[in-house]
């Protein structure tokens, strides 16, 4: 992939132990970024390690719903120019009828306030240097609300938000803000979202292709590494079997 230069500059993947974040790491590793990944599963960090090639990295245990642990982690990211808010979670497909709390607050903490959070703590020295790229890994249920994703389509869509007020508050700081939006990937986020239920996560995906981590953690890579004057502010990736939020072509 043709684009600027990112060999020794520190990029900051936050749920870097599975699915997108894991991917990322990896095609940042390959553009020659020097990584600081985080999320809760440390021995999953760590065995992402060895793919990584030869620039640092630094893996460090991160909660993005408690603020020690955010800004314990930020302590050691200091020289980040990229940060992907990738850490992020469903829980449940349940009316808002029959909501649980607990799944919507989870929900808000993670996808919300954690990645504002992480913003906050690293955003600063980004404008002091008037370089940085923030992406945030949005979705396409921040586009269009299906039924039972009330919540979290509307956690997406507030990530859709704060991008574009970003976009504005960092207006003449060179800091560009980009938010990914992908429709239906094969990660553990359905399994995720079912609590551990294999079977009901595998039916999700069964019957058509959908996008894979690596497509996109390549469209993250092609975002961070255009020339600084350009800032692709939001990049929408379906599988081609999928229209919408709920439409999808099965075989
Ligand atoms: N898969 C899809 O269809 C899809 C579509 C559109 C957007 N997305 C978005 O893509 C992002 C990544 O999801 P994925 O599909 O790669 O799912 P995944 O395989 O389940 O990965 C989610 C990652 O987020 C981390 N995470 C969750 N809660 C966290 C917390 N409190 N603190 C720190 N890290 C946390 C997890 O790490 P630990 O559990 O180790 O902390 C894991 O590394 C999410 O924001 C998701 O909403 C996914």
């Amino acid at each position: 992939m043709s684009g600027m230069s990112l060999q020794g500059t520190w990029a900051v993947v936050t749920g870097a132990s599975a699915g997108i974040g894991a991917a990322t790491a990896r095609a940042l590793a390959r553009l020659g970024c020097n990584l600081v990944l985080g999320a809760r599963r440390v021995d999953r960090l760590e065995a992402l390690r060895p793919e990584l090639g030869d620039v640092e990295v630094r893996i460090l245990s991160l909660d993005v719903t408690s603020p020690e642990s955010c800004e314990a982690f930020a302590a050691h990211a200091t020289e980040a120019e990229i940060l992907v808010n990738n850490a992020g979670l469903a829980r449940g497909v349940d009316p808002v009828a029959q909501g649980r709390e607990e799944d919507w607050r989870e929900m808000i903490e993670t996808n919300l306030v954690g990645l504002l959070r992480l913003t906050r703590l690293l955003l600063p020295r980004m404008i002091e240097r008037r370089r940085g790229t923030i992406v945030n890994v949005g979705s396409v249920a921040g586009l269009e609300a299906y039924p039972g994703g009330a919540v979290y389509c509307a956690t997406k869509a507030g990530v859709r938000s704060i991008t574009k007020a970003l976009r504005h508050e960092l207006l003449g700081t060179g800091i560009r803000v980009a938010n990914v939006e992908p429709g239906a990937v094969e990660t553990e986020f359905s399994l995720v979202r079912f609590s551990g239920d294999a079977e009901r996560a595998r039916k999700v995906y069964e019957g058509f292709t959908p996008l894979t981590a690596e497509d996109v953690a390549e469209a993250i890579a092609f975002v961070v590494s255009r020339p600084p004057h350009v800032n692709i502010e939001e990049l929408v990736l379906y599988p081609t079997a999928q229209a919408s939020t709920m439409a999808f072509h099965r075989q």
